[in-house]
């Protein structure tokens, strides 16, 4: 079966094409980042207008590099939720009146569940069942993964996720747009042990996770630092440092937990801030620790993309899901 991914949830024109024998066939992913970087964040408006203008050539681009037409497709998935409502209404259009037109059948997939999926979409593809940290701009999650379909949260952010936090801290620095990657170059260079962050919610059980109180200590030592309001390189670099260290080594007491609680030693980072190298390091020493095993996708399959739209919606056909003929979205969506 091959099926043609879109991913339009937010701030990436995310287009691929799967084939349930073969794999990946191509894939692009066009990122709006210069688009909102004036305004220091994504703006609703701006990301519909330019996924409206780059879904179809992009098509085409991915058709054409696979040596496929579009009609070789046997499916469409599109990005149903969660995100940016706008945004989303243009892969759902698009792709539900594409395989009307084909005369084959659509199905609308959750954003997290592409995230979740991503790693089967490597060579060494985890076994089921594992545990899922998912990271992205809009999530921490940890979910136990018995196959497809079958998710229990075991845990969440109660206020800011992962990849917010590293994009307000990011901005409160002044660093550019978008923050996240942006922090965690600098904090390469950083001396991590100079601020001593908190490590949030990891001093009394459960599997939840809470970011907001980084984010209040890296806004009071940014005022301690600052001399007339203007940070040093040094100064940003080890604030970069100490908060990415208290994010990563939060996170992986959690993971440890999780793994520990579950009995399930099979951990996959996916979502955005899963291609952070230093939470991928940690991550890596905590499951060796435990005799378990890390699996995660590429970086560019960590961030938003089409192959894993693509690949889940397979997944949710070939189960003989599909969409009706409605167009929806759903901004808001708990998996
Ligand atoms: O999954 P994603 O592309 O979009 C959402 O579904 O949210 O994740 C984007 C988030 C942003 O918050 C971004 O700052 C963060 O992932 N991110 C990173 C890194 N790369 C992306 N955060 C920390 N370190 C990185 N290397
Ligand atoms: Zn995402």
């Amino acid at each position: 079966m091959r099926v043609l991914g879109l991913e339009t949830s937010c701030d990436e024109t995310g287009i691929a094409l799967y084939d349930s024998e073969l794999g990946l066939l191509s894939h692009r992913i066009y990122t709006q980042i210069a688009v909102h970087a004036e305004y220091g964040g994504v703006v609703p408006e701006l990301a519909s207008r330019d996924h409206v203008r780059k879904a179809m050539p992009l098509i085409r681009e991915v058709m054409a590099e696979a040596g496929l037409t579009l009609a070789d497709l046997d499916g469409v998935a599109f990005t149903r939720g969660p995100g940016l409502v706008g945004a989303l209404l243009v892969g759902a259009c698009l792709g539900r009146s594409l395989a009307w037109a084909l005369g084959i059948p659509a199905v609308g997939v959750h954003h997290m569940e592409g995230h979740l999926l991503a790693p089967m979409l490597e060579e060494n593809a985890p076994e089921f069942p594992f545990i899922a940290l998912l990271v992205s701009g809009g999530h921490t999650q940890l979910v136990q993964v018995e196959g497809i379909g079958q998710y229990t949260l075991l845990g969440e952010s109660l206020d800011d996720a992962a990849g917010e936090a590293f994009d307000k801290a990011a901005k409160m620095m002044g660093l550019p747009y978008p923050g996240g990657p942006e922090l965690s170059r600098l904090a390469d260079s950083g001396n991590a042990k100079r601020f001593r962050f908190p490590r949030p919610m990891t001093d009394r059980p459960g599997l939840d996770f809470s970011f907001s109180g980084l984010k209040t200590f890296t806004r009071t030592t940014i005022l301690d630092c600052a001399e007339d309001g203007v940070l040093c390189d040094t100064d940003k670099a080890d604030i970069s440092a100490g908060f990415q260290d208290a994010v990563v080594e939060t996170l992986a007491i959690k993971c440890r937990r999780a793994m520990k609680q579950t009995g399930i030693y099979r951990l996959i980072i996916a979502g955005g801030v899963g291609a952070n190298r230093s939470l991928r390091a940690r991550l890596q020493e905590t499951a060796a620790e435990l005799g378990g095993e890390v699996y995660y996708p590429r970086p560019e399959l960590c961030t938003d993309n089409g192959a894993m739209i693509a690949y889940a919606g397979t997944q949710r056909l070939l189960a003989g899901e599909c969409s009706d003929l409605a167009v929806t979205a759903v901004p808001r969506w708990p998996m």
